[in-house]
């Protein structure tokens, strides 16, 4: 057997002959039972000094795959289970497909044709991807200060696991500064921290849907809370928006949730008015259904004050505020939170507990430090006013290039706009979309967002990661891809 043993030469020496015994026992050319060559032998086959095969031996003893008899030698463990010998011709490997769960099924499939939040390999110029915030704005030093301090003073205490909540003192400034930028009403008590809003949905869905359980989207609406509905098994209800966000006279008269966006609807940009939030606050009493208010961008209102949050008007307990620190600081910090409605917080603790234990605490330590020292609020305000400059910068470049030719939708509030293509045709969006990415723009359609086609194809414009200059080169750029309206 010795003269078969082939090593790979790949590393150290005695690694290579434990894989090829190894290998060896695995494929069943030495069968249980069977008594491995003397070390003695193998070392002088092989041509190698004696420490390699030995310690190879040694290494196969300790893993159980061989056992050493006293004065007898060692022998391939008879708990082996027997394999067969390899067979003479190769065969070719067929790739399984394993059997999943229904839920595994189900989030397979939400995933399909939804892009992936990977960058791209090469970065483009002049890159209109949706979801990435101000990183010139943010002030990385003054973040790293206080995530290093964090570090050095963390005691080994600071170390163990931390409560599934989260931190009481992120907590607490996390329920001062909504209470005080956003008019929502809550106790640190009611907060619970997640790992971006994408965990609050998530465990949205766990506590609150069964398969089959109606819940009302938004149409268009964010395709990541879609996806998390999907994969929970719910009958999905489309109600339309228009320019003032959810049409809440289109509810259905029962369902078990519905997600909205009231600050700036997701994708198409409306805010909705006071008498519809009163209204949609009095539907959810009626149907007895729970709201998602997904609070994403609050912060970036262009025109008087940010508008208050649903959630302060709900006076039922019905409301599910979600925040999250992706747009205002950067989505890798993956922190954002839920102020839990009262009746749902021990099943909201339990479920986050099941998921993760808890979310990593340096960050949550720093960020805490990070609102209380100020830096936080200086930041959002700077970043406030210069996402207006890059707006202007927007709006007036989509004028002068595109015309008629676009229309945009949502630029009150946010850090994206909607592009709507006038007259083009949804079909023509894949080559117009190639057209501008070999002219540097990165565009994305709106189609993953929606369920059902829109009329005219729609571009999910995102700005607020460009220079003033790269946005107006871009939309330069991307207007002459675009096809101009017939007369
Ligand atoms: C409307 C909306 N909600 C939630 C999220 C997810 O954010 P997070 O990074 O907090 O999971 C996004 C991300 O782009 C979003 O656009």
């Amino acid at each position: 057997m010795t003269t078969l043993l082939v090593l790979d030469g790949d590393g150290l020496l005695h690694r290579q002959v434990y894989r090829a015994l190894r290998a060896a026992i695995l494929d069943g050319t030495l069968t249980p039972g069977a008594r491995l060559p003397s070390t003695r032998a193998l070392t002088r086959d092989l041509g190698l000094s004696r420490t390699p095969v030995v310690l190879a031996y040694e290494q196969l003893l300790a893993e159980g795959y061989a056992s050493a008899r006293a004065g007898s030698g060692t022998y391939v463990a008879h708990t082996l289970a027997a394999r067969p010998a390899p067979a003479r011709a190769v065969e070719p490997v067929r790739a399984t497909v394993p059997r999943l769960s229904r839920f595994g099924r189900r989030a397979v499939e939400s995933a399909r044709g939804l892009p992936s939040w990977r960058l791209r390999d090469v970065a483009l110029p002049y890159d209109f991807r949706y979801g990435r915030p101000a990183y010139g704005d943010f002030p990385h030093e003054a973040w790293r200060r206080v995530l290093a301090r964090c570090a050095r003073r963390a005691s080994v205490r600071a170390l163990d696991y931390g409560p599934t909540e989260g931190l009481d003192r992120l907590r607490e400034a996390i329920a001062g500064y909504a209470a005080r930028a956003r008019a929502v009403r809550c106790e640190p008590d009611d907060v619970l921290i997640v790992n971006g809003s994408q965990q609050a949905l998530d465990l949205a869905a766990r506590v609150l849907v069964d398969p089959g359980a109606t819940v009302v989207l938004e149409e268009p609406h964010y395709a990541g809370a879609r996806r998390v509905f999907e994969a929970a098994g719910a009958r999905l209800r489309s109600v339309p928006v228009d320019a003032d966000g959810l049409r809440v006279e289109e509810l259905p008269r029962a369902a078990r949730l519905a997600y909205v966006t009231p600050s700036h609807q997701f994708p198409t940009g409306g805010v909705l008015p006071a008498p519809r939030r009163l209204a949609l606050l009095a539907w959810a009493e009626r149907a007895g259904a729970w709201l998602i208010e997904d609070d994403y961008d609050g912060e970036y209102r262009y025109a008087g004050r940010p508008v208050e949050s649903l959630q302060g008007l709900d006076r039922a307990g019905r409301v599910l505020y979600v925040g999250t620190f992706s747009k205002v600081l950067f989505p890798a910090l993956r922190l954002g939170y839920v102020v839990v409605p009262h009746a749902l917080r021990r099943a909201f603790r339990a479920a986050k507990g099941l998921c993760d234990t808890g979310t990593s605490t340096l960050e949550q330590a720093a960020l805490a430090e990070f609102i209380r020292e100020g830096y936080f609020a200086r930041h959002v305000s700077r970043s406030r006013l210069r996402s207006a400059g890059r707006r202007t910068a927007l709006l007036e470049a989509v004028h002068q290039h595109l015309g008629s030719a676009a229309e945009v939708t949502g630029a009150e509030a946010g850090l994206h706009v909607l592009l709507w293509l006038r007259g083009v045709p949804e079909a023509r969006l894949p080559a117009i979309v190639r057209a501008a990415e070999a002219a540097g723009v990165g565009v994305y359609p709106v189609t993953p967002h929606c369920r059902q086609t829109p009329r005219d194809a729609g571009l999910v414009l995102g700005y607020a990661s460009l220079t003033e200059q790269s946005i107006r080169e871009g939309i330069r750029r991307l207007g002459r891809v675009i096809p101009r309206p017939e007369r």
